[in-house]
């Protein structure tokens, strides 16, 4: 499929970015020996010009130079990234800034932004020989992870948290042949137990903690970049921390290769119920504090012990950003405002990034002259759930009833 596509000679390791120790691409290891996390690293950043680039298909594969898996690689894709970055056309007067753009993650393949990091994780691992995948999930990993896996022809156990993960994303995970196992606890429980299984049996751990992941993550930023330029800002939603950290390597590996000359400010936003990094930033602790029970209508980034916090924070004070907490009750409304002023039907922990865009704004920190990108990470069609926190109108009636209806309606 990406025959067309240079394959590229790349000098590039993989770090830890604790103790600096350095690893071959093909180690296998997800986490340092000294617990550190690990990323992968450019001995010498490719050189590219963005009309090579340019030249070829707007999916996440145009980027091949800088995603160094080995070029002998099996690529398994299903044609993610390429995802609309969409201009605001009427919630840009609402929040008043100069241009607010909507990277709709919901169109990748499964629905969110984790097919990126999947298509190049997956190939990773198909190369690395695994037969066996495994990660911990608030559903859309497991969701991304089993349809690659499934197209890889690797087996694939999801490790959940029993009652919390939208049903859009289980039935994902089912369809694409997934082995399920619901634990009692929270995603950092089920994270917990993926860590144990790895110490014992030869699986492959698929969650952002895989520094390939990252690699695959990162390209949001190169699109972005590619189609508009480099925003002031640009506004994720923060879970485990895994994609704001890889958006903004992308960006800082864009301007080390010349292709752009500024970066963004990046805002990271968490659910008031699981925000242990929102806090960390507000009271300037440099270790956060860990939430052990965390709660929150944005099921996806129901996390308290963010495994990439340190990526993140690092990434968010690098650019001179914030973090910050939006509540379930803000979630809602700015779901319901990009459904209903732009057409976009994004699931709640998506909707953090307007949420927390509109207080961006309230708090001045963002200016009227600036640009926005919020990153909206998975598809509305993933938790059909939370229709019942929405208004709507609904109505049951007979023919002549529905004549009334409309006859209300059009004010005749
Ligand atoms: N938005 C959505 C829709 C997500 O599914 C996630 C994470 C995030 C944002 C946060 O990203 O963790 O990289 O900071 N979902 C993971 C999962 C945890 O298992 O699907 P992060």
């Amino acid at each position: 499929m990406h025959g067309d596509v240079y394959a590229p000679n790349i000098e590039a390791v993989i770090k830890c970015i604790k103790c600096s120790s350095e690893f071959n691409l093909m180690d296998k290891r997800i986490v340092c020996s000294c617990g550190g996390l690990l990323q992968v690293e450019f001995k010498k950043i490719p050189e590219l010009t963005w009309s090579v680039l340019r030249g070829r298909a707007f999916k996440l594969w145009r980027y091949r130079e800088l995603i160094p898996v080995p070029s002998e690689a099996q690529i398994i894709s299903l044609g993610e990234g390429g995802t609309p970055l969409i201009k605001s056309v009427r919630l840009k007067d609402l929040v008043h800034v100069k241009e607010v753009y909507i990277k709709f993650e919901g169109a990748n393949p499964t629905g969110s932004f984790k097919d990126r990091g999947m298509t190049v994780a997956v190939s990773m691992a198909k190369y690395l020989g695994a037969r066996v995948v495994v990660c911990a999930s608030t559903g859309n990993t497991a969701a991304s992870m089993s349809a690659y896996a499934a197209r890889a022809g690797m087996k694939s156990i999801v490790i959940l948290p029993k009652g919390k993960v939208a049903k859009g994303k289980l039935v994902q995970a089912v369809l694409h042949g997934a082995i399920l196992a619901f634990i009692d606890g929270s995603f950092d429980d089920a994270l917990r137990a993926v860590t144990q299984v790895a110490e014992r049996y030869p699986v492959y751990v698929l969650n952002s903690l895989n520094p390939w992941r990252i690699e695959g993550q990162k390209t949001l930023a190169f699109e972005v970049a590619d189609e508009v330029g480099v925003p002031d800002w640009i506004v994720v939603p923060v879970g485990n921390g895994g994609n704001i950290s890889a958006i903004w390597k992308g960006f800082k590996e864009l301007k080390e290769a010349g292709l752009t000359s500024k970066l963004p400010k990046l805002a990271g936003v968490q659910a008031s119920g699981a925000a242990p990094l929102a806090r960390a930033f507000r009271k300037g602790l440099n270790v956060p504090e860990f939430v052990n029970n965390p709660e929150t209508i944005a099921t996806a980034i129901r996390i308290g012990r963010p495994v990439n916090w340190p990526r993140a924070l690092k990434a968010i004070r690098e650019s001179g950003g914030v973090l910050m907490d939006v509540t379930d009750e803000e979630i809602l409304k700015a779901q319901e405002a990009l459904a209903r002023f732009e057409g976009l039907g994004v699931e709640p922990a998506s909707a953090t990034s307007l949420a927390g865009l509109i207080k961006l704004k309230e708090e001045e920190l963002v200016d009227r002259d600036e640009s926005v990108v919020l990153v909206a990470t998975g598809h509305a069609l993933k938790d059909p759930d939370v229709i019942k926190y929405h208004s709507a109108d609904i109505h049951y009636l007979s023919s002549e009833g529905v004549l009334a209806l409309v006859r209300e309606v059009v004010g005749t």
